[in-house]
């Protein structure tokens, strides 16, 4: 069978559900991952308002503070030597601009392919190489990925299914470290062969739960700027899965909102899931925000607070894990809290494979993206956080006490302090903002913010909320003090080399009303928002302006803005989603839905910030066929960069892949799994002593790159 080379969802996957995709995800990802969330009334039905009055004419823009110490350390990764930059070639690049620079990283911006490609695209002078895919061991004794014997006790001890948070965190040799990835959900249709066994769909329910959660897994080379392999057995390496015991942590719990019948006291809560986006600490840790858990519960939504979350009720969950685990059934008695032991922010502590992961509720119930600290000029931590959906809000928690030398007490930073939600007002007339994307006449979309408190010293702020109240219920609090409402807020990352926040808006087709932090009605492709905290960096006032308004540039008909830089030499980037930074303070976007959108494999960007070249938004990779791009991480002083590659191949079934990633199963050798497996690569320049797996350098030219093989198993 060839894989036949047009744009439609070709094929059905079980079970039999109502397929919607509005404006950017494929169907698949709309049920599997956000539990078609769009097809469901937006629950934010508050009146705050999309449009907030004109508050000034003009804002004074006053530069961050500098950063204390502890903010500069940054990601816990020890720095390699520096080795001189070396450009891949000189010239070139989108529109002639010479090689993209990020410290020692440099390329020329690649060409984007369009979404048929089943192989990762990267730069000229680059290759990639997997470091782990879904099923390798962890342990040893356990299997590799027997793909048509899977069992759960196997799955608990290999790599899950599609991770979105990734780091790589090196020891200070710079020759160990650990690679810390989440696993967010699964992709059942392309992971099993249909079954109406009943026997058998419990097993699988057993194994989609074993397949998420997160993977902690030691790495070694054989020395700097080379690339890693991940280590079987080594003493760091942990699985945490959907049976994993998480302490709760902050004013919540213990609270009567999170007691359920297997937890009385309401401080103990088993499993993660839905991780999306996240961050590693300045000391060190990994958090993630569980997001759309609302798909994994038969659901009631018959009080305000559920149907906040999830605006109609159900009979069975997306996975169906009530099958074979009762607490998933959330319309009974025993069971009606257990999906408010979901939706915060965990924390894990990847060095130390027997410690209790947590989930904080000093920092609020929502869906959450993703977490990112900073320490602030007082040395408290800083986490911003966004809350993916349609219409909801960001939200800042500042930590009552300083990041300090002590590792004890840095674990428990995240448990005590308070909780803001973000309101921005515009400073451009309101009759200027056309909902087109059409820029104002002061040639700006920004303006001021301010940051309302939603708890202070543990306690609640929020007239009629209860501090239990305002964290499990956060997206009523934020209702009833103004927040201001946002087109799908994924990741939220400060500049570790600047203290700016940058805010990933991946879209929402569903506004109506444009207002100048939100410019365009219908917002297929997204933007991003740059803050700068203008009253220090735990403080509660910030400015804002519009970065980037995504988008094909050379589409006459919509309106895109890369911060002035001429669009005719940037690459087309829709729905940004992961953001990261090089060690240059460069911006790092990689995006999810570029298909759905403008017709190209999802990819990662480089963005820079400063100088003449801010906004000069660059394509660095791209990823297989019906992948999103995930987990950026670029280590550029290292020659690295890392990304997570998300249910590649998704629209497939077992018997038609779609996808072939990353084995390609050209080994020839019994046993192997042809694809698609989701996958953690390594980008690298190439080298003769250390050859990659793109199809380009096996095949020696881009022949054949929309083929496959008609089967799971190489012969
Ligand atoms: Fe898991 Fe907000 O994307
Ligand atoms: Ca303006
Ligand atoms: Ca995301």
């Amino acid at each position: 069978m060839t894989i036949a080379p047009d744009r439609r969802p070709l094929l059905p996957l079980e079970p039999a559900r109502p397929r919607h995709a509005r404006g950017k995800r494929s169907p698949v990802t709309c049920t599997l991952k956000c539990a078609d969330a769009c097809s469901h009334p937006v629950p934010n039905t508050s009146d705050n308002p999309h449009f907030r009055e004109i508050a000034s004419a003009a804002l004074t823009r006053r530069a961050v503070l500098g950063l204390g110490a502890a903010g500069a350390l940054g990601v816990a990764v020890t720095a390699a030597t520096p080795a001189p930059a070396q450009a891949v070639a000189a010239t070139g690049g989108s529109g002639g601009k010479g090689g993209a620079r990020g410290a020692n990283l440099l390329f020329d911006a690649i060409a984007p392919v369009d979404n048929l490609v089943d192989d990762v695209t990267v730069p000229a002078g680059y290759t990639w190489r997997p470091i782990i895919r879904w099923g390798d061991p962890l342990f040893r004794g356990v299997p590799p990925l027997d793909f048509e014997n899977q069992s759960a006790e196997a799955q608990a001890g290999q790599f899950g299914y599609n991770c979105d948070y990734l780091d790589i965190i090196a020891d200070p040799s710079g020759r160990t470290g650990v690679l810390a990835a989440n696993h967010e959900y699964v992709n059942p249709g392309i992971m099993f062969a249909p079954s109406t066994d009943p026997a058998e769909l419990d097993e699988r329910a057993a194994i989609a739960k074993a397949a998420h959660g997160f993977s902690v897994v030691e790495l070694e080379r054989n020395g700097k700027r080379e690339p890693w392999t991940y280590v079987v057995g080594a003493r760091r390496n942990r699985r945490i899965t959907a049976d994993t015991m998480f302490e709760a942590t902050g004013p919540a719990a213990g609270s009567d909102l999170l007691r359920t019948a297997q937890d009385p006291q309401g401080r103990w809560i088993k499993g993660t899931l839905g991780n999306c986006a996240g961050g590693t600490t300045p000391w060190g840790t990994v958090l993630s925000g569980e997001e759309n858990f609302d798909g994994y519960f038969v659901w009631a939504a018959d009080t305000p607070g559920q149907k906040r979350i999830r605006s109609s009720a159900s009979t069975s969950s997306t996975y169906t894990f009530e099958r074979i685990d009762p607490r998933f059934n959330a319309r009974t008695p025993e069971f009606v809290n257990e999906p408010n032991r979901f939706g915060w922010i965990v924390e894990i502590d990847p060095q130390n494979p027997t410690s209790v992961p947590k989930k904080h509720t000093a920092l609020g119930r929502f869906k959450h993206e993703g977490a990112n600290v900073i320490v602030g000029e007082d040395g408290r931590a800083v986490a911003y956080m966004g809350d993916d959906q349609a219409d909801d809000y960001l939200y800042k928690f500042v930590s009552k006490n300083r990041v300090s030398g002590s590792r004890r007490k840095n674990l428990e930073l995240l448990s005590e302090g308070d909780l803001y939600v973000a309101r921005f007002t515009g400073d451009s007339p309101a009759s200027e903002i056309t909902g087109t994307g059409a820029l104002p006449a002061d040639g700006s979309f920004d303006g001021s913010g301010e940051w309302i408190p939603l708890t202070k010293g543990g306690r609640s702020v929020v007239p009629g909320f209860s501090a239990a109240e305002v964290l499990v219920h956060t997206r009523l609090a934020a209702d009833a003090v103004g927040a201001t409402k946002l087109d799908r807020p994924e990741d939220v990352e400060p500049n570790p080399k600047t203290g700016k926040v940058y805010v990933a808006l991946t879209n929402n087709t569903g506004r109506t009303v444009a207002d100048e932090a939100n410019p365009v009605v219908n917002n297929r492709y997204g933007h991003v928002l740059e803050l700068t905290e203008t009253a220090g960096q735990a403080g509660t006032r910030f400015a804002w302006n519009v970065l980037l308004l995504c988008g094909d540039p050379t589409n006459p008909d919509v309106s895109t803005y890369f911060a002035g830089f001429p669009k005719e030499l940037v690459s087309p980037i829709s729905c940004p989603d992961n953001l990261a930074f090089d060690s240059a303070g460069n911006l790092w976007i990689s995006t999810d839905g570029a298909p759905g959108t403008i017709a190209i494999d999802d990819g990662l960007y480089k963005v820079p910030l400063k100088g003449k070249d801010r906004g000069h938004v660059q394509l660095f990779l791209q990823v297989p066929r019906e992948a999103e791009t995930c987990g950026p991480v670029v280590h550029d002083e290292d020659g690295l960069v890392f990304v997570a590659v998300q249910h590649p191949g998704e629209n497939g079934s077992v018997a038609e892949p779609r996808s072939y990633f990353p084995d390609y199963a050209d080994a020839h050798a019994p046993g192997v799994v042809a694809g698609p497996r989701p996958t953690v690569i390594q980008v690298f320049q190439e080298r003769a002593d250390r050859p990659g797996r793109s199809r380009r350098d096996r095949r020696g030219g881009d022949g054949d790159r929309r083929g496959g093989r008609d089967s799971r198993r190489g012969s």
